[in-house]
C-alpha cells in the first residue's frame, strides 16, 4: 500500500504520522507504551528531556486551532527541539508563494519535522511526499480525512481509565460525517482490539457505508448508549457543512445532546469524551462536561505525552527506558 510505505520506512518504523489507517495494532501500543514513560516528564523538576535537542519542529497550521497546536509546540519543547510556529495568514501563502515553496524555503532553513494542519484531505500526505529525507511530517488534521494524534491520545485516555482494550464498548456520538477525529478513531480502536465502537448520529450525519470501517449504527442516543464504557461526543462540524443537515442545533440537543439522563443506560464507571472545543448546550450539557465521569482535561494533558512519542519514534530518536531521563542528568547526551 502507498500510504502505509510513505509513513514508514523498510524496517516498518514510523517516518511520517499522517493516518491511523494501515498501521497495526504493534505500531500503535508501541506510541501508547512510549507516550506512558513520557507522562512523568511532566512531573519531573526540568520538564525537559533531550531526545531533539538541535532539531527544529515547524508548526504549520492553516486552519485554525487551539489545543492541538499548543500541545504539539509544548511537545517539542519538552523533547528539546527549536520550535517555529508559522502564522499562515501573515505568511508569503498570502502573497501567492505555493505551499511546496512554503515548504521547500523551510527545509532549507534546515526545519527537521513539519506538523502541519490543513483543510484539505490528504495535504499532510502532498506534504510528505516532496520533503527530502530524513525530514518528518506529522499530521495535525486534514480536511475530513484524519487526525491521527487526536485518536491515540483519545486511545491513551481510555486505557488510563480502563487498563486495555478487549472488553470495550465505545459510543462515537455526533457529526461523524464531516468528522476526521472520528475516521481516525474507529480506525485506532478496531484495531487495538475494542470489540464493539458504535455510532451514534442522525442518518444526515453519517457517512454512507459507514459500517463498512466495523462499526455498528445507532440512531437512537439511549440505544447507542446502553452498555457503553466510553462515551465520546463529537461536535458539529459547522464549517464543512455544505447544506442544511440538521433542523437546529436546539433540536440536536434534544435528540442527541448528552446528559445526565442519557448516561443512566451506559455503564455505572463509563467515561465520557470529547476533543473539543466543545459546544455546551449542543453536544453536551455542562453538567456532563463538568461532571465525574468526564475525562476531557485528561485527554488535552495526555495530549502532550502522545505528541512527544509521536514525534520522537519518528525522528527515531527515542527507545522507551532512555525517554524519560532529565536534560542535565547522567542520561544527557553529548
Ligand atoms: C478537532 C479537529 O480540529 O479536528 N479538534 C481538535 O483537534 N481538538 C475536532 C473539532 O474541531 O471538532
Amino acid at each position: 500500500m502507498a500510504r502505509r510505505s510513505l509513513q514508514l520506512d523498510e524496517h516498518g518504523r514510523l517516518r511520517h504520522f499522517l493516518a491511523i489507517e494501515g498501521l497495526g495494532r504493534e505500531l500503535l501500543t508501541e506510541i501508547l507504551d512510549t507516550a506512558e514513560s513520557f507522562v512523568g516528564v511532566t512531573a519531573q523538576a526540568v520538564k525537559k528531556v533531550p531526545l531533539l535537542r538541535g532539531k527544529t519542529v515547524v508548526n504549520l497550521f492553516f486552519e485554525a486551532s487551539t489545543r492541538t497546536r499548543t500541545t504539539f509546540e509544548l511537545a517539542a519543547k519538552r523533547l528539546s527541539a527549536d520550535v517555529l510556529n508559522l502564522n499562515i495568514p501573515a505568511s508569503a501563502t498570502v502573497k501567492g508563494e505555493t505551499l511546496l515553496d512554503t515548504l521547500h524555503n523551510l527545509e532549507a532553513m534546515h526545519c527537521d519535522m513539519f506538523v502541519v494542519r490543513h483543510a484539505d484531505s490528504g495535504a499532510a500526505h502532498f506534504i510528505a511526499r516532496h520533503v527530502r529525507s530524513g525530514t518528518s511530517v506529522i499530521n495535525a488534521g486534514d480536511g475530513r480525512h484524519e487526525h491521527p494524534t487526536q485518536a491515540l491520545l483519545d486511545a491513551f485516555t481510555i486505557r488510563r481509565a480502563k487498563g486495555g482494550f478487549g472488553h470495550l464498548v465505545v459510543a462515537i456520538v455526533g457529526d461523524i460525517l464531516h468528522s476526521r477525529v472520528a475516521r481516525s478513531q474507529i480506525h485506532a480502536l478496531t484495531t487495538l482490539g475494542v470489540p464493539e465502537v458504535r455510532v451514534v448520529a442522525p442518518r444526515t450525519l453519517l457517512p454512507a457505508e459507514v459500517e463498512r470501517l466495523g462499526v455498528h449504527v445507532h440512531h437512537d442516543l439511549r440505544e447507542g448508549l446502553r452498555g457503553a464504557d466510553v462515551v465520546i461526543a463529537l461536535r458539529l462540524q459547522h464549517e464543512r457543512m455544505q447544506g442544511a443537515f440538521l433542523p437546529s442545533e436546539h433540536e440536536y440537543f434534544q435528540l442527541y445532546g448528552l446528559r445526565e439522563e442519557h448516561l443512566a443506560v451506559a455503564k455505572p464507571d463509563c467515561i465520557v469524551m470529547h476533543p473539543g472545543p466543545i459546544n455546551r448546550g449542543v453536544e453536551m450539557a455542562s453538567s456532563v462536561a463538568d461532571g465525574p465521569r468526564s475525562v476531557i482535561l485528561q485527554q488535552v494533558s495526555h495530549g502532550i505525552a502522545v505528541r512527544m512519542a509521536v514525534m520522537a519514534l519518528a525522528m527515531g530518536a527515542t527507545h522507551r527506558r532512555e525517554a524519560t531521563r532529565e536534560v542535565g542528568t547522567k542520561g544527557e547526551r553529548a
